[in-house]
């Protein structure tokens, strides 16, 4: 089989690895891909926005499978494109997609189906937006309603930090367009939980539980960033929590999709808030988290392509998701500086002495080559995962690894990847059955 994947990320990077251990592979393309995709697929000049260029090149080479690695392609309407062409492509369509676009339609999808969640309001009226925030007082949660590159999140401690941020999203136009809408909510308390199952529109196939540390130092302090590790399994996610989350929050999204016309095929990430009273949707993101994948093609055992062409075909019931029992942990080693200012262009260099830690796997996210030179070329620079017996040696190896790698001026990562889990001591069994 022919297969295009699209994005160039550590995400990308994990599906590319995964797809490229099935027998059924004969050829594999990235666009835009990374240096590291290079050396097991053919990277392919194209960004993973230009849609048309996309459209392009599928339309001469005729992929039987295109995966599509991020929202902003997805929510642009990718894959009804392709399907225009008569070409199968693993992800979404545009109106399912709307899921991870606009956080407005998710809430109200939400509320419309039962599914648990924070308390909210939408707003485009900035009055009306103020009398809400005044009537249910601090803390609370600003979001912008479309695509804002995940910064488009204020957590506001005080009432005045809430209007500021409501008028930041619709007076001032911070976000664009992506603001114009916001959504006030209540704000959670308890542990994050990535959960992701493949959806073919009824059938649903978890995958294995996984937890991201936003934040870009240790102990969760400093800025929000994209994401400075994860690892697999979550503790947090117990047997309970598991069937409560599948049964109160994904099995009814999954079923109000498809009554309201938007069946959900492709990949569904539900970020949720596991708190004293059970787990809540915080949002969804209709592809795969990036770096939770790292970790999760890791441990998955099954043949992946299998699963993503079942899935894009509507027959996940034949399927089963087969794990290895091991944790895994994914270190992101990014610029220094980032998520502020950040310099690129920066020699790599150890990748092969960290590629010598057993089980461990070195994903390139910011990377590209100049002078034959493996070179930064972004905020977060690689996603170095290492499967382990247990969850300390996960770690062990993961840092082992990351130790061995220097960029010139300096290389960031946190010290504490996974600590959560390590204090929590070991994870309930996480398969779990299928779902309809
Ligand atoms: P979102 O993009 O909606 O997932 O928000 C990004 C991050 O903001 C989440 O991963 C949470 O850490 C935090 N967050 C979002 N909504 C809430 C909420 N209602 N209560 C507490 N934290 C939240
Ligand atoms: N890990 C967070 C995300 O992919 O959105």
């Amino acid at each position: 089989m022919k297969v295009l994947v699209v994005g160039g990320g550590g995400r990308e990077h994990a599906l590319v690895w995964k797809l490229a251990q099935s027998p059924r592979i004969k050829k594999l393309w990235c666009a835009p891909g990374n240096p590291g995709i290079a050396q097991i697929a053919e990277n392919v000049d194209i960004g993973a926005e230009d849609v048309d260029g996309l459209l392009r090149f599928a339309r001469s080479e005729r992929p039987d499978l295109t995966v599509v690695g991020p929202e902003a392609p997805l929510v642009a309407g990718i894959v009804d494109r392709l399907r225009e062409e008569h070409l199968l492509a693993f992800g979404p369509a545009k109106r399912a997609a709307e899921i991870e676009g606009s956080k407005s339609f998710t809430k109200q999808l939400a509320r419309r189906a039962g599914v648990p969640t924070a308390d909210f309001q939408v707003f485009s009226d900035l009055k009306q937006a103020e009398w809400y925030i005044q009537e249910k007082g601090a803390p609370l949660v600003v979001k912008a309603s479309g695509l804002a590159a995940g910064k488009g999140v204020i957590m506001a401690e005080t009432v005045e930090e809430a209007v500021a941020a409501v008028r930041m999203c619709l007076v001032d136009g911070a976000f664009g367009a992506a603001g114009a809408e916001v959504v006030i909510e209540e704000k959670l308390v308890g542990e994050e939980l990535s959960l992701l199952a493949l959806v073919d529109g009824e059938t649903l196939a978890l995958l294995p539980t996984a937890q991201d540390h936003k934040r870009v130092g240790d102990g969760d302090s400093g800025p929000n960033t994209g994401g400075m590790g994860a690892y697999s399994p979550a503790p947090v996610a117990t047997e309970q929590v598991l069937d409560a989350a599948v049964r109160e929050i994904l099995v009814p999204s999954v079923h109000e999709m498809a009554k309201s016309g938007r069946r959900y095929q492709g990949v569904l990430y539900a970020g949720l808030m596991v708190t004293p009273s059970g787990p809540k949707l915080l949002e969804y993101n209709c592809r795969f988290g990036d770096p939770e994948t790292q970790p999760l093609m890791m441990r998955l055992k099954s043949d992946l392509l299998e699963l993503l062409l079942a899935t894009a075909q509507g027959r996940l019931g034949e399927q089963t998701v087969e794990v290895d029992e091991r944790p895994a942990v994914c270190v992101v080693l990014t610029a220094p500086g980032y998520p502020g200012s950040y310099e690129k262009g920066r020699a790599i260099t150890g990748l092969d002495e960290a590629a010598g830690v057993p089980d461990t796997v070195v994903f390139h996210a910011g990377t590209t080559v100049k002078g034959g030179r493996v070179v930064t070329a972004g905020g977060r620079v690689l996603g170095v995962t290492a499967l382990g017996g247990d969850i300390g040696q996960a770690v062990e190896r993961a840092y082992q690894a990351a130790g061995r790698i220097q960029f010139d001026g300096g290389v960031h990562f946190r010290k504490d990847i996974a600590a959560r889990a390590m204090n929590r001591g070991p994870s309930a069994r996480e398969r779990r059955p299928k779902s309809r």
